[in-house]
């Protein structure tokens, strides 16, 4: 009996290494215990209108407007950026500069979805000055509202655009970018997946082929 659970196990093992799963332990989630203190409304509409009322960092003073995030409120795949540029600021929304361009086209010619079927969130709500990388504390701040963000769409798979937000949701500031992209990690209820950020394939088109690699990965999860 035992042999034949093992023998069960390994094959479900060796299929989910197939589909490209990676062991890795549980990442760390720093933000919790700050998310618990915050006594967080459970609906993404009360969510939205607590952080137009934020102002627990600077960036809120400098602010022209909240980028809350949008998509399906049920999706199963959610895109994390690392914080609002000058067009998103201005609008209210995010990715919809050039890199926003860039990630439509991969939503809809890798995953084959519309962009409006999954969510698209960032790690910071409010713009940085300059566009600069929010601040640990800025991140720290503001990650209980994406954590219940996650907490209430609840996506199969999670990915994470650029090495500023995949180190602040995960907590692991060691491994690099370039190694660690396109692992599947086990995030709470979700798997997360980070990649490279559209605006640094703008810059570097050549490496677009990783992301499109990625993509059909999570493609053969859903
Ligand atoms: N870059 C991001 O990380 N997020 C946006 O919303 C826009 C650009």
């Amino acid at each position: 009996m035992k042999n034949l659970q093992e023998h069960r196990l390994l094959r479900e093992l060796y299929h989910y290494k197939a589909l490209g799963y990676s062991y890795f332990s549980d990442i760390k989630k720093p933000v919790i215990a700050i998310e618990q203190e915050l006594d967080l409304p459970d609906s993404l509409e009360a969510l939205e209108l607590m952080c137009q009322q934020c102002s627990l960092c600077d960036l809120s003073k400098s602010r022209k407007n909240v980028v809350f995030g949008e998509g399906n409120p049920d999706a199963e795949i959610m895109f994390i950026g690392e914080g609002p540029g000058a067009v998103e600021d201005e609008t209210g929304r995010p990715f919809i500069g050039k890199s926003g361009e860039l990630l439509t086209k991969i939503i809809e010619t890798t995953l084959e979805m519309k962009r409006e079927d999954v969510y698209i969130a960032n790690i910071v709500k409010c713009r940085p000055p300059l566009n600069r990388v929010p601040s640990k504390e800025e991140a720290q701040k503001c990650l209980p509202f994406l954590i219940k963000q996650i907490e209430l769409v609840k996506p199969k798979i999670i990915i994470t655009l650029g090495a500023t937000s995949y180190q602040y949701l995960s907590g692991d500031y060691e491994s690099a970018i370039s190694k660690i992209r396109g692992e599947m990690i086990q995030f709470s209820r979700a798997l997360l997946m980070p990649t490279f950020h559209p605006s640094f394939l703008l810059r570097n088109p050549s490496a677009k082929k990783y992301v499109f690699m990625d993509m059909k990965k999570v493609k053969a999860m859903l």
